[in-house]
């Protein structure tokens, strides 16, 4: 048995340590660690986690909205890397309900909680009751208006097991776009072809569109909702005090 992690003093630590060290130290403290992966740049994730297990676990949360772009590249990575992919769906009966009574694109009308609540927490909330520790692509320059703050490492008590714990890595939490960008570059890492139309933050499709020269990446995500409001509940700490 593992001592308890003192959370204050090592993400202390670990704040001025590279996403590989973080990630290391991750893999060291946990046997049962997973990787959720977006389909975008925090592909890095995969790229620097395979170099120290191999077989480390990766999911994706397939929303059934996803752009076809975005399916493409989940194979390509599942496939360049040699992983297994969980590909983690929603609850059928949750979603033809809201469908059957707000239809396709309530978002637009009383905003994305609901709709990302069936689709994406819903089922990473069944995922995490399955593991001990979870690494996200979470950046402070992703969000101004919700993730200026986020650490290092957290004890997650929004997704743990009832009277267990459960532990949350961002370890590319300092990193700037640029710096991943170089990394993707410099590592020949493969990548999202939208991409290279425009667009920067990638999320499902009818809520995720390219950005102009000088708009902040966030402002391509959820475009009718205000910035303090745009986390969809997998990151909910990063919006409550
Ligand atoms: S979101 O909450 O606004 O959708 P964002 O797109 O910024 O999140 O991604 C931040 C991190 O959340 C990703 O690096 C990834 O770890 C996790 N994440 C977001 N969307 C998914 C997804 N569809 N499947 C798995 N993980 C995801
Ligand atoms: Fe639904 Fe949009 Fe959230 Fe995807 S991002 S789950 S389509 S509200």
């Amino acid at each position: 048995m593992k001592e308890p992690i003192n959370f204050v003093d090592v993400d202390a630590t670990l704040q001025t340590s590279t996403p590989q060290d973080i990630l290391r130290y991750a893999i060291e403290q946990h046997d049962n660690l997973v990787l959720s992966f977006s389909g975008a740049e925090d592909v890095v994730l995969i790229d620097m986690a395979t170099k120290i297990k191999p077989d480390v676990q990766v999911f994706c949360l397939d929303t059934g909205r996803l752009h076809a772009q975005t399916y493409a590249f989940i194979e390509q990575v599942r496939k360049h890397y040699g992983i297994s992919i969980d590909v983690l769906f929603p609850d059928a009966d949750a979603v033809q309900k809201l469908t059957a009574e707000k239809g396709l694109f309530s978002f637009y009308e009383d905003n994305h909680q609901e709709c990302c609540g069936i689709r994406k927490v819903g089922p990473l909330r069944k995922k995490l009751l399955t593991v001990d520790a979870w690494v996200t692509g979470q950046r402070k320059d992703q969000s101004p208006g919700t993730r200026a703050a986020i650490p290092v490492i957290q004890n997650d008590k929004v997704f743990a097991r009832p009277n267990d714990s459960l532990t949350k890595y961002n370890p590319l939490v300092n990193w700037t776009s640029e710096q991943v960008w170089g990394y993707i570059r410099a590592n020949d890492v493969p990548y999202n072809t939208l991409h290279d139309q425009g667009f920067v933050s990638i999320g499902c499709e009818p809520c995720t569109r390219p950005v102009g020269p000088s708009q902040h990446e966030r402002e391509g995500r959820w475009w009718w909702e205000e910035s303090t409001k745009k986390e969809c509940g997998l990151h909910s700490t990063n919006t409550k005090k």
